[in-house]
């Protein structure tokens, strides 16, 4: 399956029967989160977990009685993903989403979770990795960006790749408006791959990742 095919695929096929509980980490506004939980159907968010606890996605959360944690940052990224880990344990979700969590998680947590965490990123990767991809795009003069949902590994914005959607670069944009178009994009893009993953369609082997239908 391509992109375009999955995410008609996603939108059409009824949903499974016995929900897969994932869990969304955020730090932020939440528009991604809010898209995952519009879609919800084949996965449920069952628990957003932040680091923040003023952050507005918490409100998403608490809007459709999904559980909340807030595991505050305190300066110490081992002992920090320790904690995450464990809320994350507790919760039991089968995976773990992260959507504008603008935390970096050690080691730990792709041990604990091998291949079980999936983050989505505002550029084309392996183009312009880490928190400012937006403006590094616009100043670098790229005609195309876009979004990328990506396998969680070691390295910051790295893992293997699951889908990308090209987004263009306009010549008057400024890094709000594109930004604006790049989340359009992420809103469709990730709720059809969190919703593949739930049905077990995506197969990841070394770098190479396969959707197929089932
Ligand atoms: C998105 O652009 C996402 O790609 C990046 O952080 C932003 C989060 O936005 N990782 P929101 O909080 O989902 O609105």
């Amino acid at each position: 399956m391509d992109v375009g095919e999955a995410i008609t695929d996603a939108y059409t096929s009824p949903p499974l029967s016995q929900p897969i509980d994932i869990a969304v980490l955020v730090s932020g506004s939440g528009t991604n989160l809010q898209a995952l939980i519009d879609h919800q159907g084949s996965y449920r968010v069952a628990t957003v977990i932040s680091d923040r606890v003023d952050a507005p996605a918490l409100d998403r959360a608490r809007a459709v009685g999904a559980e909340t944690v807030v595991v505050p940052w305190n300066g110490d990224r081992d002992d920090f993903t320790h904690r995450i880990c464990d809320a994350l344990e507790r919760c039991g979700a089968a995976w773990v989403v992260l959507a504008g969590f603008m935390r970096i998680l050690g080691p730990e947590a792709i041990r604990r979770f091998p291949d079980r965490i999936v983050n989505i990123h505002p550029s084309l990767l392996p183009a312009f990795p880490g928190s400012n991809a937006v403006a590094q795009a616009l100043a670098h003069g790229v005609k195309q960006t876009g979004v990328t949902v990506h396998f969680v590994d070691e390295q910051v914005d790295h893992g293997p790749i699951i889908a990308q959607v090209p987004v263009e670069v306009l010549p008057d944009d400024d890094e709000d408006a594109l930004h604006a178009r790049i989340r359009r994009q992420e809103h469709v893009i990730y709720p059809a791959v969190v919703d593949a993953l739930a049905r077990g369609e995506i197969e990841v082997s070394g770098r190479r990742v396969e959707w197929r239908k089932r």
